[in-house]
């Protein structure tokens, strides 16, 4: 088959630019490790950047089935825009479709939908001008409605009174043009949880983000500053543990909550779901990634290929997989149609 990568490329920021503008998108070395697992399998790859121009590069290429791990450029629907595009033109994609895309990337939104189905999140309060911040239990952390990769999170993102909140919605609402969600801060161990397929999906061994290593005044937080500075391949921390050292009962207490989330918003094919212990050792889901980031070399702790690696999985596998899940979900008769448009 001739598959399309669609992606956005991590470039230098400028020195007008805040330096985690481009914090979600992807390095080179990601896009042609795909582009090689995909040609391993058997298929012809081209690349298709999801800038502007992103429809009329589709439209000339023809890919039949396109790799989706696009962040999208701008806007609230900015990860919706690649499968639109492909939904319109009847091309199949891996990953979850625009809507799903559309509401994971909102905190506040994937709240609502996981609190109707009866699954923990801690209390959040949306927030859209500093000035009037709701009446808050404290700690609370404040973090950007509509970012992922830590955008925003910084060290001091954790507030204990009124005056800090409001200071950092100030932030949050300023730099990066968006409501803040400001929730309940659990202290409790961290997971990350990975999950692969459809019908049924698949738990792929559980993710523990340990924070041990940080030096006592730093919030055990997993910080831009933590995330991209403390923990970089020349600075390799032990920063995850996978699989998690974790009793059989809080294992399935962690399936099942990541399961019932994926199903709740929609996922398909692949998705990674951040969750903290509360003070009774529930988990409640913070994060839910539904293209979360495939770097391949492990020294960079990319969470999803750490899970896969410990499940026995190589990078070419782990791929093909997903592709392969995408192609059977989609059906034949998807494909037979989309033979016409070539
Ligand atoms: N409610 C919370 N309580 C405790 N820690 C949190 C909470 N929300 C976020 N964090 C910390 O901040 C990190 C990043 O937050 P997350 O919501 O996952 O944002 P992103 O989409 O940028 O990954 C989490 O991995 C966790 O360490
Ligand atoms: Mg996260």
């Amino acid at each position: 088959m001739k598959i399309g990568i669609a992606f956005n490329l991590k470039r230098q920021p400028k020195p007008d630019e805040p330096q985690d503008k481009y914090a979600e998108y992807d390095e080179r070395t990601t896009i042609d490790a795909i582009k090689k697992a995909l040609e391993s399998g058997g298929h012809a790859v081209v690349l298709l950047e999801a800038d502007e121009n992103f429809v009329e590069k589709v439209k000339e290429e023809k890919p039949h089935f396109v790799f989706n791990i696009a962040e999208g450029i701008s806007g609230p629907g900015r990860e919706s825009y690649v499968p639109v595009v492909l939904d319109m033109l009847g091309i199949p994609y891996t990953g979850s479709n625009p809507l799903t895309l559309a509401i994971t990337l909102d905190k506040g939104r994937t709240n609502e939908i996981l609190r109707h189905h009866g699954i923990p999140v801690p209390d959040w309060w949306i927030s859209y001008n500093a000035d009037e911040v709701p009446n808050v239990k404290f700690p609370v952390i404040v973090k950007p409605n509509a970012e992922g990769s830590s955008k925003g999170i910084r060290n001091n993102s954790i507030a204990y009174n009124e005056r800090q909140v409001k200071k950092i919605v100030r932030y949050v609402i300023e730099t990066y043009n968006q409501p803040a969600i400001i929730q309940r801060y659990l202290t409790g161990r961290e997971f990350t949880v990975s999950i692969i397929g459809n019908n049924p999906p698949r738990v792929l061994p559980i993710v523990e983000v340990t924070y041990d290593y940080l030096p006592k005044e730093m919030n055990r937080i997993d910080s831009y500053e933590v995330k991209w500075i403390w923990d970089s391949p020349n600075n390799p921390i032990d920063s995850i543990v996978c699989p998690a050292k974790i009793d059989k009962k809080l294992e399935e207490s962690i399936k099942d909550v990541a399961l019932r989330t994926y199903r709740a918003l929609g996922c398909v094919d692949f998705c990674r779901i951040d969750m903290r212990l509360d003070e009774k050792n529930v988990p409640n889901v913070l994060d839910v990634n539904a293209l979360p980031g495939l770097i391949p070399d492990p020294r960079e702790n990319s969470r999803f290929p750490k899970a896969a690696y410990a499940a026995g999985y190589t990078y070419e596998k782990l791929i093909n997989e997903i592709l392969h899940h995408a192609i059977e979900r989609v059906g034949k008769k998807h494909m037979a149609h989309n033979a016409s448009f070539r």
